[in-house]
């Protein structure tokens, strides 16, 4: 088997596309395993692996140790708020102990933008990006372009629109980069105040109408409106954002076509997608997550590949 171009995997914007099809068939293959009754495989007996969440997480953090699990990864689990960095520990001491405990791989979640590839300047270990500030979230990008693909047999020539809070969602960039990679046009779409001023030098459109985007899309990615991360009002009310910007049936059905309906979690009801869509037939937001653990496993077995063992 080949091997990924990249020695950490800090964010998509440094794969090659052929990177992103060894992972996809590596998922491919343990995507089989995780439904077989026994869902585990030995490969990474010998690799021990450290996740270190400096901000909250549900689905990645449960999504990345289950995928160590499956592998037979020796794992260890350590979350900021418990932790001596409340004392003022710095983040490559608190590394560097973790290391001393023969730790191979580190998966980091970060508020800091650029914290996992400073990471990867400092400490000999692989280090994976599981999401730094608003910047990159590259396993969710390619859980969610492999789940278009299974969903839509392939990615090249698809339409997607990533609908929302662009401006605060380190989601969106992943998927731009993912997407295109994989051969999709993509465009986003949401209040202008939410949407950087950059977006267009990515070779991605711009849409603020609702409607328009979603008769364009094959596909809508929908994204929370990221509240903890703004200091200022970026719209007047969430009422109104919710009926500007909201996925509803009421406005798919007036789009009168199937769109594939995604969102990254977690889901804020009522405010970026109504629960008659996020529970629909045209939703794969649980497939995504099914789609984690797989995607993960085979980020995980590929970088460990490059151990010396
Ligand atoms: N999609 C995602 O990153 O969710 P969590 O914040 O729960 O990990």
């Amino acid at each position: 088997m080949s091997n990924l171009s990249v020695e950490h995997l800090l964010g998509i914007k440094y794969l090659k596309n052929s990177d992103i099809e060894l992972i996809f068939e590596t998922a491919n293959h343990f995507k089989e395993v995780i439904n077989r009754p026994i869902k585990k495989v030995p490969s990474l007996r010998d690799i021990t692996i450290a996740n270190l969440f400096f901000e909250n997480s549900t689905r990645t953090k449960l999504s990345f140790e289950l995928a160590e699990k499956r592998l037979s990864a020796d794992v260890i689990n350590f979350s900021a708020s418990q932790s001596s960095v409340k004392k003022g520990e710095t983040l490559i001491d608190t590394v560097n102990n973790i290391l001393s405990m023969k730790v191979d791989i580190v998966v980091m979640r970060h508020p800091n933008v650029g914290a996992g590839i400073f990471l990867s300047k400092h400490v000999d270990a692989k280090i994976i990006n599981a999401g730094d500030g608003t910047h990159e979230h590259p396993t969710q990008a390619l859980l969610d372009t492999y789940s278009i693909k299974e969903k839509l047999g392939s990615v090249k020539g698809k339409k997607v629109v990533i609908v929302g809070d662009i401006l605060h969602s380190r989601v969106a960039l992943s998927n731009i980069y993912a997407l295109q990679l994989q051969g999709a046009e993509v465009k986003v779409c949401g209040p202008t105040t939410l949407i950087p001023k950059y977006i267009k030098s990515l070779g991605v459109g711009v849409e603020t109408n609702i409607k328009k985007a979603l008769e364009w899309c094959d596909v809508a990615n929908v994204l929370r409106v990221q509240n903890e991360r703004m200091d200022v009002k970026y719209f007047p009310t969430t009422r109104e954002y919710s009926q500007l910007f909201g996925i509803s049936k009421q406005v798919l059905d007036q789009v009168g076509k199937d769109i594939v309906i995604m969102h990254p979690g977690p889901i804020n009801r009522g405010v970026e997608i109504t629960s008659d869509v996020a529970d629909s037939d045209s939703s794969i937001i649980l497939n995504q997550v099914e789609n984690g653990v797989a995607i993960r496993m085979a980020v995980i077995y590929l970088l460990a590949e490059q151990i010396k063992r």
